[in-house]
């Protein structure tokens, strides 16, 4: 006798969310280098940004936001089968920061590893997670996004330093048959990359020698490689390609802009969201905006303003979001999540 086919579906059952205590407004970053809080705010919406403490790594602030996460799911670490971390500022460059996050949670023995796709780092991760849950390889998998990107500037490049900040940001996936939760949780993604446009954003590799093609490397104050950018012509690409991304990513499922509740996009500039958004035909309620107060916290962004609009209570079972990052590379991408949470 044939056995009924269960069809697995992967559900955002956690979320959680750090940021370090010490914000930095734009007025602070006037005495810093020559800008000012009008040409900030008005150019990208930010406003301030959280900078991690002397002492604390990106893995301190991954396992805050971790055990937020575990908390919302009433999950202990003990019943993970995996954890995955999005970073472009791990701790060191080996071990993995996932292993020091799965050591400082208290746990060992379930698999942990380092994924790196920089601004879409979370994004390129739920879509891995998504894969391998559904594949049955895992029952419950953390997913963290975290940075510590003040430690990559050049304080005194002022057209970069002023973009970033600090935090993470995590949820819990979980397996669970189709029959029992309708059509809930991830829907599916789409993933993209081109590695020609390197040049127009990078933070090279502190060892000499290790950029070969790419000399005349920029340094902070303390020799460590800082990022580097073509700020226009991120832009410019950032608002084509995820324009392009968010309609591939409702094709690929079979939906229609209308049926989208909640874009949650990656917060890099405030200008570059409302273009996505308008694509879509979003008005300002649907968008989660969270750049004003975090900037731009490259993996740990999108996941940090879905845990902002969660707590306040503003996604609600059922609705539909639509996840989207873009990053150096470039690389970008979508997801697709119907909210289960109640
Ligand atoms: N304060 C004051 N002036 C600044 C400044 C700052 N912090 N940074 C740059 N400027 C100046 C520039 O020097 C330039 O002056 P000039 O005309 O005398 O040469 C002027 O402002 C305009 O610079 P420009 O780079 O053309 O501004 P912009 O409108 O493109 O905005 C960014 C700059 C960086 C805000 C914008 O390009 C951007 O957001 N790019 C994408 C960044 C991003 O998202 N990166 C991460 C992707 S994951």
């Amino acid at each position: 006798m044939a056995g009924r086919l269960n069809i697995i579906r992967t559900h955002i059952t956690g979320v959680g969310g750090y940021l370090p205590e010490r914000v930095m407004t734009n007025k602070d970053l006037e005495s810093i280098v020559d800008t000012d809080d009008a040409w900030i705010f008005e150019r990208t919406g930010i406003r301030e940004r959280h900078i991690i403490a002397d002492g604390q790594h990106t893995s301190d602030l991954a396992a805050a936001a971790a055990r937020q996460a575990l908390e919302d799911a009433g999950l202990s670490v003990d019943d993970l089968d995996a954890l995955i971390v999005a970073t472009t500022t791990p701790d060191m460059i080996f071990p993995s920061t996932a292993t020091i996050v799965q050591s400082k949670l208290g746990a060992s023995g379930f698999p942990a590893w380092d994924i790196q796709a920089v601004c879409s780092g979370f994004v390129y991760g739920l879509a891995q997670a998504d894969a391998m849950i559904r594949a049955g390889m895992f029952h419950r998998v953390l997913l963290i996004g975290a940075e510590s990107m003040s430690r990559i500037m050049d304080w005194t490049d002022r057209s970069t330093c002023v973009l970033f900040g600090d935090g993470a940001g995590a949820v819990i996936l979980e397996a669970r048959d189709a029959s029992e939760d309708g059509h809930g949780g991830v829907i599916g993604s789409v993933l993209k990359a081109d590695g020609s446009y390197r040049p127009l954003l990078m933070a090279r590799h502190p060892h000499p020698g290790a950029s070969p093609d790419m000399p005349d490397m920029a340094v902070d104050a303390a020799g460590v490689a800082a990022v580097e950018m073509q700020g226009n012509e991120v832009f410019r690409n950032a608002v084509n390609k995820l324009g392009e991304v968010v309609g591939d990513v409702l094709a690929h499922c079979s939906m229609q802009p209308a049926e989208v509740d909640w874009l949650i996009p990656h917060q890099a500039n405030i200008r570059i969201i409302l273009a996505t958004a308008k694509k879509l035909k979003l008005d300002a309620g649907h968008i989660a905006i969270t750049v004003e107060k975090h900037a731009n916290t490259s993996a740990a962004s999108v996941p940090l303003a879905l845990n902002s609009y969660y707590r306040e209570g503003r996604i609600r079972k059922g609705q539909v979001l639509l996840l989207e990052a873009f990053g150096a590379g470039f690389v970008w991408g979508a997801n697709l999540v119907r909210w289960s949470k109640d």
